[in-house]
């Protein structure tokens, strides 16, 4: 379920369209429409040579420019050198910027509000340093695989939750006037080898899983996407007319334009006419950036010996143009304001950290609080235990793009990565709150077994701060070369919990990760009486964990992947070559489809607070049958209909305020072949005062009751009995109905 909230900085500029009624949730749009756009972008089109229109689709080349991607003018039409610039959590390349929590974290929340308010935040911060494309949100990787080194940039493997926080995030941004790049398009799983390797998804899986939350992004008025480095059947993604040319232009109808990832073209002619529309950075970095130029004159001499057709390049302007047009980029957008190659100040970040404050706080997920330890009521003394409890001794950022794992984790490593306006680890705010009670704080920070435990031996608490990184490839850090080499936290930090909590018996872990790990070293251990899994959150990290140490606030987060027993249950691993096992069955799916016990499901977490689900209601239901509607951006339009509304009734009968986050998963028929058992079509996050009830709403789309029929190629909703579970969890189901079509 998606709560509408139009954010406040964006509708003093609203040009909104009339829209049909069945269309109203669609009215908080802050762009011109499609049509508009392409009108505007027709008439510029006709006013450009065909050397202007090569100029606009070739990068200028690598660092030949001040943003990591630039392309030509065109003075004649007033199209600026456009300014493409990473990444997904904060500008890259720039000081003064705000650190947000990264994709997973923002996941983890839960909370709609938030993830568009943070869309919305990056967006401002992008237009005010005069940046036209900001290269982000993620959705590839989706994360078929719990090692996936870049997982951490994107959301979750459930495609529905990566779905919703696709489009907020798009939609925030471009509200903001910016325009976003939907990543990496698709099947880019993994690090190792990919710039090589082939990604050979089924089509049904294809539909199902990793096309579906760039569905969403398309749906959302994506301006742009990248395509990835790796193969999909034997062909690059940037030339692959499979995934550009049929399933993103024509069967999604996206109107934008899709640029490649740096480096990823690999042919002149075959990625014009496999559908990409713009390259990136335009030179072959590898060799200097001088060099290994595919388009730019190469292009040119293809159109004139019909290699290539007009008709497609003016096809690649038109697109580029109308997404300038669509977010509004034509009316005094600033000029770019920094130099990527010499990080120099900027002061953008405002008020934005009380969104990363509160995504700290509200993305922990409370995993297991023993006798209510938590939250902490003035304790005498703590010990605060790990090198993840204090910024890294050379800085937060002491290594280029967070190339190291020195000190508290809070983002991880690579391209997707923001210079620390300044990071609050936990021991820094831990030593705040422990001033005001009167607390004695003891500290060891580094992971030290025997230092850890006897700081920790007299304490009445010790808190062990461990994590897990990882990032790109073209880093490697600690012997890692992006993907994640095993689920254990880095620099034994299973043997320095059991080292803490060997003497002390009041031990709690706080794990700062870019994905799932293995607790079995140490969750049953009676010592460790709390786990606080406090993700990836941005620069306000100890702050909100604080918060949710001391009980300021209830915890609200909920697992966005599943928390194994041990990592073959995931029945995932990195490819050393192609990779052809693909399946409907990745994360909560596998595990529901195979009976495997997890350690903490999908959608878990715990709160200071109870809550009772009750009165559920079902109301309508989709016809049987296909998706017939007109092609809109995102799929056939009927795709997008409410077909039944689920209401169910929560009520906070705990002590203390809080937020849950109800949780919608749908059973398909037995008509529908091989379906999971459950998947997740719905939630919100409700704010309930102690003893105060309110009522979940889900409205489920058409989409969301149908499965891809790769034999007709279209989404079918299939006859039968559904199930309708909502529940505090993938497991925690509280109450259960049906829709009989
Ligand atoms: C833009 O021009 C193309 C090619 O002539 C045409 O197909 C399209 O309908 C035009 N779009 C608009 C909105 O005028
Ligand atoms: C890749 O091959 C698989 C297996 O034949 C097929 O199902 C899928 O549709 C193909 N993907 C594309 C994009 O053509
Ligand atoms: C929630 O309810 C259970 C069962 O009634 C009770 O044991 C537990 O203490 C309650 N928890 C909170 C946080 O109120």
């Amino acid at each position: 379920m998606r709560s509408y909230i139009l954010p406040l900085l964006a509708a003093a500029t609203l040009k909104v369209t009339a829209l049909p009624a069945n269309e109203a949730k669609s009215e908080k749009r802050a762009v011109i429409d499609w049509t508009t756009a392409y009108q505007k972008a027709n008439a510029s089109l006709a006013k450009l040579s065909v050397g202007d229109k090569v100029g606009i689709v070739t990068g200028t080349g690598w660092q030949l420019g001040n943003c990591v991607g630039n392309t030509k003018a065109a003075g004649s039409i007033g199209f600026p050198s456009l300014c493409l610039q990473d990444g997904p959590l904060g500008i890259r390349y720039v000081n003064g910027v705000t650190a947000f929590a990264a994709g997973v974290h923002a996941a983890s929340t839960w909370d709609i509000d938030l993830i568009r308010e943070r869309g919305n935040f990056l967006g401002a911060e992008a237009k005010q340093l005069g940046i036209h494309v900001q290269l982000g949100p993620v959705a590839g990787p989706l994360g078929k695989n719990p090692m996936g080194g870049r997982n951490w940039e994107g959301f979750s493997p459930d495609p529905y939750l990566t779905g919703i926080a696709m489009a907020e995030t798009i939609e925030g941004m471009q509200a903001a006037g910016v325009q976003a790049c939907a990543k990496h398009y698709i099947g880019n799983e993994q690090e190792r080898n990919r710039e090589k390797m082939g990604s050979n998804i089924p089509d049904r899986v294809m539909h199902e899983l990793y096309l579906w939350p760039f569905a969403d992004a398309a749906h959302a008025n994506a301006a742009s996407f990248m395509c990835s480095y790796n193969k999909i059947n034997g062909s690059y993604a940037c030339e692959n007319g499979g995934i550009l040319n049929k399933l993103l232009k024509d069967e999604l109808a996206f109107p934008g334009y899709v640029l490649s990832d740096w480096n990823a073209q690999h042919t002149t002619t075959g990625s014009a006419n496999g559908g990409m529309d713009m390259t990136m950075p335009g030179s072959n970095f590898d060799t200097g950036g001088r060099t290994g130029v595919l388009w730019g004159s190469a292009l040119q001499s293809a159109v004139q010996s019909g290699q290539v057709q007009q008709s497609r390049l003016d096809d690649m302007v038109r697109r580029i143009l109308a997404a300038w047009y669509l977010v509004g980029q034509d009316q005094g957008y600033p000029t770019a304001s920094f130099n990527s190659w010499r990080i120099g100040s900027s002061n953008v970040g405002g008020n934005h950290k009380t969104n990363v404050r509160a995504m700290a706080r509200d993305g922990i997920v409370l995993l297991k609080n023993t006798d209510k330890v938590l939250p902490l009521k003035k304790p005498k003394s703590i010990a605060v235990i790990g090198s993840d409890s204090v910024v890294a001794p050379k800085g937060a950022n002491g290594c280029a793009d967070r190339g190291c794992n020195d000190g508290t984790l809070a983002m991880g490593w690579g391209s997707g990565t923001a210079e620390f306006p300044y990071l609050v680890a936990p021991l820094d705010a831990i030593k705040s709150q422990a001033q005001k009670d009167g607390t004695t704080v003891s500290a060891s920070s580094n992971d030290n077994t025997g230092q850890g435990a006897s700081a920790a031996q007299n304490a009445e608490v010790a808190i062990v701060c461990i994590n897990a990184d990882s990032g790109e490839g073209y880093i490697t850090v600690e012997r890692v070369a992006g993907d994640r080499p095993n689920l254990d936290p880095w620099h034994n930090g299973n043997d320095l919990v059991k080292a803490v909590a060997a003497v002390n018996k009041k031990t709690i872990v706080v794990i700062h990760s870019v994905g799932p790990l293995l607790l079995e070293p140490y969750i049953d251990n009676p010592n460790v009486v709390a786990v606080v899994w406090a993700g990836l959150p941005g620069q306000e990290s100890g702050n909100g964990l604080v918060d949710i140490l001391y009980g300021a606030a209830s915890p609200s987060g909920k697992l966005p992947y599943t928390i194994a027993k041990q990592v073959n249950d995931y029945g995932t691993s990195i490819a050393a070559g192609d990779d052809s096992s693909w399946d409907l069955f990745i994360d909560y799916r596998r595990f529901d489809q195979q009976k495997i016990e997890p350690r903490f499901e999908f959608g878990f977490g715990l709160s200071y607070t109870n809550f009772t689900y009750s009165d559920l209601a079902v109301d309508g239901k989709p016809s049987a049958g296909p998706a017939t509607g007109a092609k809109i951006p995102g799929g056939a339009k009927d795709l997008w209909d409410t077909v039944a509304t689920v209401t169910a009734k929560i009520t906070n009968s705990g002590g203390v305020a809080g937020a849950e986050v109800p949780q919608l998963y749908i059973g398909m028929p037995s008509s529908a072949p091989q379906a999971p058992p459950k998947q997740l079509r719905g939630f919100t996050k409700l704010k309930l005062e102690a003893g105060a009830g309110g009522t979940a709403t889900f409205a489920l789309k058409r989409r969301d009751l149908s499965y891809w029929d790769s034999g007709r190629q279209q989404w079918v909703v299939p006859t039968g009995d559904f199930t309708v579970s909502v529940g505090a969890s993938s497991r925690d189901i509280r109450l259960t109905g049906k829709i009989t079509v």
